[in-house]
């Protein structure tokens, strides 16, 4: 949540240019209201430039200068004004700050701070940081001055602090993801939230680790321990990510190119991990109990590899990480907690896997992005490698990490290369299936959705996750209320929604249980609903059928795949930003 950006020693000295470039790459993680600021090249102090809502095609008025932050912003203290986006300037103009994450103690802090004279022109926890360091200055140099006053906050933050008089940027990690790049041969230094803000000058990075300040000036980029101040060795990783991951690639929104790249990232994700893989099923076959827990669409990944396991004899557990709590007291160091996440950094899977650890669980950790907090805290890391994921809403992220779990359960098989060879077909499958009219079909499909106010959906056994996930893309991407139920839940209740002409998806496979849920389609339509079906085969219970490859178990990639594209075209037809929801961040880094 909230994205930050800043560079040092600029090339081209038009350093306001290159932040609001950057942040519109990372716009996706809030966009409530952006700003920047800059110190100018011949001027007394810093300048700052900021506006509410998306960044979308702004342009800055800033002027010329070779140093500068800025902040995308995800609201959380403090209404969406000008005056509480980022950056936060201390009283004399000379600091600015820019901040990701909660300040949980800021009110002791403001009320000390405006005891002693400090005017405040915000409502947000990020402006005592700026007066408390002007404070802190007085007496100690500007590093040091950071680190302690960082150090005193309560919560999860990253900060970055823009000083005009040593013109050099310190930036600080506890919980909230912060990486440096550094682009050697222009002597240039980057700060951002995830690496595509700077791919395209650079992809040697450094993830900040919990506990690391870093200060960037014209001549290089020091690494500190928060704690003791102590300098640290700097270790530049470079990362295979190439500039094109982070573009649209000629496609109108990340979104539809992403649900498109999954052609390819479902295979790709395939190929690597074998051996971290057969490690976690050599040890469900010597008896841990496993559980899987993950946020939103992570957490119906969770349940989507609870099916697959049982497919393979293997009894497990998965939760909503925000509801895990209660049980991690079952979990001890036969256990396994498989944490799923795109990010990394969501706040609550991170809580339920610290929880997990302390109880002696073994942590996996099937995540997307490089240098997470989750891959730190983990004991297995299994990167599911789909690259950089733009999109707020997750498509290929998640097909990447239903592929580890699918894979999982063909390992504990003794089944791995099978498996590997299943999914080599279904990548094939959806190259041949993408090529055909499927866009066409689900475009009108979407039309005839536009002006619905309600969306019903029903699955079971695998289709039920998929059903979640298919509904969840709609609601995210479009905000039509869409209605997932397990098929068998319907005559307990759920049934009395169902007026005539009412849109009632069906997912299905070609499987054994495929009758019982025609049966609960055919309920459905014996209620006037409009029966739209997902499934490799034609039913007469179907009005209409968005046809799936037949692919077994993995039919439902396809099933899921038919929710997003939906999901995109009803968005687009319903003048949404499929790339940028309203009122939600690409990672939720908050509890
Ligand atoms: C997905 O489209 C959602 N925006 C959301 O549910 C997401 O999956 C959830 O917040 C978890 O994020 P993570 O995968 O980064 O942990």
């Amino acid at each position: 949540m909230c994205g930050i950006f800043a560079v040092v020693n600029d090339k081209t000295n038009n350093a306001a240019q290159t932040v609001l470039t950057g942040l519109k790459k990372l716009e996706y993680r809030g966009y409530d209201s952006w700003g920047i600021a800059i110190k100018p090249t011949d001027a007394t102090s810093l300048q700052v430039d900021k506006h509410i809502g998306k960044i979308g095609e702004a342009e800055t008025v800033l002027p010329e200068g070779k140093i500068a932050i800025g902040h995308t912003r995800w609201a959380t203290h403090g209404g969406v004004t000008n005056n509480n986006a980022h950056p936060h300037l201390d009283c004399t103009g000379k600091l600015a700050v820019i901040h990701n994450g909660i300040v949980e103690n800021y009110l002791e802090f403001k009320e000390e701070l405006l005891k002693k004279g400090h005017k405040f022109s915000s409502e947000t926890d990020t402006e005592v940081i700026a007066h408390l360091v002007e404070e802190k200055i007085k007496k100690q140099n500007l590093a040091r001055a950071i680190f302690e006053t960082f150090n005193s906050l309560v919560g999860s933050n990253a900060i970055g602090v823009i000083d005009f008089v040593s013109e050099t940027i310190v930036a600080c990690r506890n919980g909230s993801p912060l990486v440096v790049g550094v682009d050697e041969k222009n002597q240039q230094y980057f700060l951002g939230s995830d690496v595509p803000a700077f791919l395209q000058y650079t992809n040697k990075v450094h993830f900040l680790d919990d506990g690391e300040g870093v200060v960037l000036s014209k001549n290089n980029v020091k690494l500190f321990d928060l704690k003791t101040g102590q300098e640290k060795e700097l270790k530049l990783q470079q990362l295979d990510w190439k500039l094109e991951d982070a573009e649209k690639a000629g496609y109108p929104h990340f979104l539809l190119k992403e649900i498109n790249e999954q052609k390819q990232t479902i295979l790709k994700t395939s190929l690597i991990n074998k051996k971290e893989i057969e490690k976690i099923a050599g040890m469900i076959k010597k008896d841990y109990k496993i559980i899987l827990t993950g946020c939103g669409t992570a957490s119906y990944c969770a349940l989507a590899g609870k099916y697959f396991l049982a497919d393979a004899k293997i009894e497990s557990q998965a939760y909503g990480a925000y509801e895990f709590s209660p049980f991690t007291k079952f979990c001890d160091d036969k256990t396994i907690v498989l944490g799923i996440s795109q990010s990394g950094e969501t706040a609550d899977t991170l809580i339920a896997l610290r929880l997990a650890k302390k109880q002696g669980a073994h942590i996996v950790a099937v995540v997307n992005a490089r240098g997470s907090t989750m891959e730190r805290l983990a004991d297995t890391v299994i990167p599911v490698g789909a690259g950089p994921e733009i999109a707020v809403v997750t498509t290929k992220a998640f097909t990447s990490q239903l592929t580890v779990l699918y894979l999982l359960s063909q390992a504990v098989k003794n089944n791995y290369e099978e498996g590997q060879k299943q999914v080599k077909k279904l990548s094939e499958i959806l190259y041949q299936w993408f090529n055909t009219n499927l866009e066409e079909k689900i475009v009108n499909l979407a039309k005839s959705l536009l002006n619905q106010e309600h969306i019903y959906l029903i699955g079971k056994h695998l289709n039920y996750p998929a059903t979640l996930e298919f509904a969840l893309k709609l609601k995210e991407a479009s905000y039509l209320h869409a209605e997932p139920f397990a098929a068998g839940e319907l005559k307990h209740g759920v049934i009395t929604l169902i007026q005539k002409g009412t849109p009632c998806f069906v997912l299905a496979s070609n499987d054994d249980i495929k009758g019982e849920i025609l049966s609960s389609a055919a309920e459905l339509k014996a209620r006037g609903g409009r029966i739209i079906g997902i499934a490799p085969f034609d039913s007469t219970e179907f009005d209409e059928i968005i046809k799936t490859p037949d692919l077994a178990d993995l039919t439902i990639f396809a099933n899921i795949i038919v929710g997003q594209l939906l999901g995109y075209y009803l968005g687009v037809g319903r003048g949404a930003d499929p790339d940028k929801p309203r009122n939600l961040a690409k990672s939720v880094t908050v509890k």
